[in-house]
């Protein structure tokens, strides 16, 4: 635990509920906050799944887990967060409406509170520029799936105080995850590597270079991957990994970050991954099967 004491999380989608989790098993007060009853219960419902996995695993004691639970609030009331000392956003990669969350939250909260976005891939600075506290505003950057992924990027912008960095940091690191710096620039350190790597994987299957099974095999076998490019797609999301492409091509001008057409045509037939079902692979069987992409 830090000086932080009571943590809010905009957005329970499959990243704010991980990062809700890790900081209720922490030992925060975390209040989430979301549009709809439903998806907290989706929410939530997803937490206690894995936090069973983890008391299975032997990873977290049975009496830790129900602690974190009850440590867990929802709310639909973005104001109910005015009394956190860290809000962390995690909703879509949009900007106009991060930015109307945080200016609305600029108004209610306290000097103290510090704002921290999870963005992929849109800069900090942008959101820093619709607060009147430019200084209390970070990015930290976790990674899918949150509980597992031991690394945060604790991003810097040019406005960020040395003693926000500091508090975002140990506040990661009291998380028990192991934070690294890194300077707003579009994707940071990870997703900069790591997205045009998986856009390159699509470009190989559509060129024909290696089937979609292949090219996983190679990655993960040639390279020690945990897992092949397309899996990971499918298991990041590829209306996600869309978005952030779009982002950072329109940044960098690039064509290396430009999302291939057969990205666009499975986004637009709704093949968006595991959580719809069906990406690169159909997972309405057990085990899933390479999914027919109409090359
Ligand atoms: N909570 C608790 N347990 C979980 C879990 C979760 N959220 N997700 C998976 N597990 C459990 C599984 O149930 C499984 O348990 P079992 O052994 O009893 O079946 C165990 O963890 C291991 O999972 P798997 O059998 O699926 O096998 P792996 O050894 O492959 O581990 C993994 C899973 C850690 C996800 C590993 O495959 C991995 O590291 N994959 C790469 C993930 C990655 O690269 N993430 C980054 C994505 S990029 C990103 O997030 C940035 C964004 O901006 C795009």
């Amino acid at each position: 635990m830090t000086d932080t004491g009571r943590v809010g999380v905009l957005g329970c989608g499959l990243m704010g509920s991980g990062i809700a989790q890790v900081a209720a098993a922490a030992g925060y007060e975390t209040i989430v906050r979301d549009v709809s009853q439903e998806i907290w219960e989706r929410a939530r419902g997803g937490i206690e799944k894995s936090l069973a996995k983890l008391v299975e695993k032997g990873k977290l004691a049975a009496t830790d887990r129900d602690a974190a639970l009850k440590r867990l609030a929802f709310t639909t009331t973005t104001g109910d967060l005015k009394d956190c000392d860290i809000v962390l956003e995690a909703v879509t990669e949009d900007l106009v409406l991060k930015n109307a969350l945080w200016s609305e939250l600029d108004r209610l909260c306290g000097p103290r509170t510090i704002f921290a976005s999870n963005t992929s891939s849109l800069t900090i600075a942008a959101m820093a520029a619709a607060t009147r506290r430019a200084d209390r505003v970070v990015g930290l950057h976790f990674f899918n799936p949150v509980p597992l992924m031991q690394l945060v990027e604790v991003v810097r912008t040019v406005t960020t105080s040395e003693e926000t960095f500091g508090r975002a940091f140990a506040f990661a690191k009291s998380l028990g995850k192991e934070p690294v710096a890194a300077k707003d620039s579009s994707g940071f350190i990870v997703n900069l590597l790591l997205v045009p790597y998986l856009l390159d994987a699509i470009r190989a299957v559509e060129r024909g270079v290696g089937s979609v099974p292949d090219v996983d095999k190679a990655m993960q076998l040639g390279c020690g991957h945990p897992m092949g490019p397309l899996t990971l797609l499918d298991f990041v999301g590829l209306d996600t990994t869309y978005r952030i492409a779009e982002i950072m091509f329109t940044e960098y001008r690039e064509t290396r970050y430009a999302p291939p057409p057969l990205l666009k045509r499975m986004v637009l037939a709704g093949m968006t991954g595991r959580k719809s079902g069906k990406g690169f692979y159909d997972y309405s069987v057990n085990p899933p099967r390479v999914a027919d992409l109409g090359l």
